[in-house]
């Protein structure tokens, strides 16, 4: 059986993938994407980004947006948004020093609530609020935090939840995957926002790792957010090494993924895995890590490797 029906039967709600506009013109690529057996969900990996669908104030675009959302609807697969409110890829327009806090209030209020009236109903989830935190747990200090303090994630989960109160709402973080400063400052904040009826509904643990070093307290950490009464999902697993890959090395992959996906099997509260794409032709590894990539559970030919039986194994036992 195939990655998205081995997750169902596990009692997940989906296995997913990223994907990208520009990759969807790649016909062998497609012929494995548009299999909602493979992928039960996806997410778009840039065009629902702030540069892509507001890059002047005021003026939004959702072509790009609407295609992954049109392909999802077509292959009847569950759809991710992401995201509203994130640092990077932000317009120029967005940016410190040009609004004061009320100002912004109302920018991230029409972003959000624009962005996901557009896509109501079409949606799952959404990452709200993407990466808010800095590694040693403290505050990241962009446009928002510096304007608006702390109070900008619950402007944009409150504008979320009125656009479309049937998608669950989600921070979105990396590096919160084992215990530390990071995932600490995260599991506060979202134990206070839950106290002050905040609406949120998920905490995404992206999962960007490292062949060899995959967090073993991975599912301790899924717990324990889910403790706190939210859901939990792995949002954009990857596994890179350093290139080139050996035999070894894709067998501890292999190993690896199979270890993240029982982390996720195990957790009831722990809904979903998306990969950060499938196919390592694609992946945004290389391009950020020189010398490491080979990410991903499908190689540069779209040739499955020994990741994909890991995975598929997993949710099997
Ligand atoms: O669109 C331009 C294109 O016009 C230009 O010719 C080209 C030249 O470099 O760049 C294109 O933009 C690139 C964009 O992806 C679309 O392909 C950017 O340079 C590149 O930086 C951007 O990378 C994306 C990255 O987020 C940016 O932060 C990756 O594709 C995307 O996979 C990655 O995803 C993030 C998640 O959103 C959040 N968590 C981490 C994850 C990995 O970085």
């Amino acid at each position: 059986a195939k990655l998205n029906t081995l997750a169902k039967a596990k009692g997940k709600l989906y296995f997913g993938t990223a994907t990208d506009n520009s990759e969807l013109s790649d016909a062998a690529y497609t012929a494995i994407l548009d299999d909602n057996a493979m992928f039960g969900q996806i997410t778009p990996a840039n065009s629902m980004k702030w540069d892509a669908t507001e890059p002047s104030q005021g003026q939004f675009t959702f072509s790009g947006g609407d295609q992954i959302a049109n392909l999802a609807k077509t292959n009847g697969m569950l759809l991710r948004g992401h995201n509203c409110v994130w640092y990077n890829q932000l317009p120029s327009w967005v940016s410190n020093g040009k609004f004061t806090a009320a100002q912004l209030t109302s920018v991230i209020q029409t972003h959000c609530s624009t962005l996901l009236t557009h896509y109501k109903g079409q949606a799952y989830a959404w990452d709200v609020v993407n990466e808010p935190f800095n590694d040693d747990g403290t505050w990241r200090t962009d446009v928002f935090y510096n304007t608006l303090g702390t109070s900008y994630v619950q402007i944009a989960l409150e504008a979320a939840r009125t656009a479309d109160p049937n998608a669950k709402l989600y921070i979105n973080e990396y590096n919160i995957e084992y215990a530390g400063a990071k995932a600490t400052s995260l599991l506060n904040l979202v134990k206070s926002l839950k106290a002050a009826s905040v609406p949120l509904d998920g905490v995404g643990f992206q999962s960007h790792f490292i062949v060899g070093q995959v967090p073993t307290g991975l599912q301790t950490q899924l717990s324990t957010f889910a403790a706190t009464g939210v859901e939990v999902a792995i949002t954009e697993l990857d596994i890179r090494m350093t290139l080139p890959s050996t035999a070894a090395l894709l067998a501890q992959q292999k190993t690896d993924y199979t270890n993240v996906i029982k982390a996720c099997a195990s957790v009831e509260a722990c809904v979903g895995v998306t990969v950060w794409d499938w196919t390592d032709k694609y992946s945004w590894v290389p391009n950020t890590f020189s010398g490491q990539g080979a990410a991903c559970p499908w190689d540069q030919n779209l040739v499955k490797k020994p990741a994909y039986d890991g995975i598929a194994a997993a949710f099997s036992s």
